[in-house]
């Protein structure tokens, strides 16, 4: 049985001198409340009381928004599974619910595909995922309250897929996958039947590898001359009456969203895919600014703010702090358009980043986003949650992040010899 986005999340703890008490109506209330109890639990220092106490508590939680969420992109630098297990451990740690894994990019596609084998040996340099793998990390978050939501970015950031497959790509092959970042090159054809037959054989397949009811889709940054530099795509626009390329990735969701449903998924997106004739049911993922994630949610979509949660930025924790789901234009909407706002994502794209400098991009600073997304709006003193945040990154330590020992070894490196 998945884990939902509906869940009960709610516990409350209670600790007196004679007794411990944690109460959940499910058993992710549970986690949460067994996570607040470790984090209470203090290593007594003096020799007269050795060992450890817990301090008298009545708490009653719950959070804020039911989507809290980290992006990981592990495909401009792929990320192996013990150091996705370990960012899970910290996830659950903070109170996040939701690992995006952003799966496939212009620069790798990084999981097995039993169907389709040629993706992962052509569209790699050997380091991907896989299914077995795959099933193992689904079944460890699931274990620590974390839902997995796979991300395979089409029609645009999708090279990796076309060195396999040039016959997916809009334009004349070669392809070859991306070595360094910048500008997206490789784009699906969104022309052609046999990229929906493709598309129906590789979700199907991958649908049986994430049992969660999101599957995004990406659809960012789709390179529009990729397109209508195609002589047979511009044909196949004026045939249709297509008027643009925004126009033409809307069909192309329309056909990828039917895939989806009849899996049984719901179709996420980054914000470019919130345009018309998409049933109310997909989820909109906000990156280009606040503002799409309330014109989404005037429209009776569903989504989530990623904007100002970008960790690798490298902002102080205080400015993302600061970025509120319900901040900026979502602040005036009706009472049911807000209700359609879910929550938020940091997000971590890796071109700059690898396994070794991973956790000292995500941490501590995730925990202070983790903190906006459950906790009420009114708790924003920065300088408060400095002096939470000092005692969370040692925290996260003894759960095995190594944000502050590899930043030490990094530094030492140049100087050692
Ligand atoms: C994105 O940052 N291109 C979603």
């Amino acid at each position: 049985e998945p884990q939902r986005l509906t869940d009960d999340e709610s516990y409350s703890l209670q600790i007196t001198a004679d007794r411990i008490q944690l109460s959940a109506d499910s058993p992710l209330g549970a986690l949460h409340g067994l996570e607040t109890f470790l984090q209470l639990v203090q290593q007594n220092h003096s020799p007269a009381a050795a060992g450890f106490s817990v301090p008298y508590v009545d708490i009653r939680d719950q959070p804020r928004f039911p989507w809290r969420g980290l992006s990981l992109d592990v495909s401009r630098h792929f990320i192996p599974v013990d150091e996705v297990e370990r960012t899970i451990d910290g996830l659950a740690a903070v109170k996040l619910n939701v690992l995006h894994w952003h799966l496939s990019d212009d620069q790798g596609f990084r999981v097995e595909s039993k169907k389709f084998p040629r993706l992962q040996d052509y569209g790699s340099d050997g380091s991907y995922y896989t299914q077995a793998e795959v099933r193992a990390v689904v079944a460890y978050a699931r274990d620590r309250g974390v839902r997995i939501v796979p991300e395979f970015d089409i029609p645009g950031h999708s090279t990796s897929w076309l060195p396999a497959y040039p016959s997916l790509a809009s334009g004349p092959p070669p392809y070859n996958i991306v070595h360094e970042f910048g500008d997206p090159s490789g784009v699906i054809d969104p022309t052609k039947d046999s990229t929906y037959k493709f598309l129906d054989g590789f979700i199907g397949e991958m649908v049986k590898l994430f049992p969660d009811e999101y599957f995004h889709i990406g659809g960012d940054e789709v390179s529009a001359k990729a397109w209508t530099s195609e002589p047979h795509i511009r044909d196949f626009m004026k045939a249709h009456h297509i008027a643009n390329a925004a126009a033409l990735q809307a069909l192309f969701n329309q056909r990828v969203q039917k895939i989806l449903a009849h899996r049984g998924k719901r179709m996420a997106g980054w914000d470019e895919i919130l345009q018309p004739d998409l049933p109310k049911s997909i989820l909109i993922q906000s990156w280009r600014g606040e503002k799409s994630l309330a014109a989404a949610a005037r429209e009776g979509y569903p989504g989530i703010l990623s904007a100002g949660y970008y960790l690798d930025l490298m902002q102080p924790a205080s400015q993302h702090y600061a970025v509120d789901p319900l901040h900026g234009e979502a602040a005036d909407l009706l009472p049911e358009q807000k209700k359609l706002i879910l929550g938020g994502e940091a997000a971590m794209w890796e071109e700059l980043a690898t396994s070794e400098n991973l956790d000292s991009r995500l941490w501590p600073r995730l925990a202070a986003i983790a903190e906006r997304f459950w906790s009420p709006e009114t708790v924003s003193d920065a300088g408060s949650m400095y002096d939470r945040l000092k005692e969370v990154n040692l925290w996260l330590e003894w759960l095995g992040l190594a944000q502050r020992s590899n930043l030490d070894l990094m530094l030492r490196r140049p100087a050692d010899r």
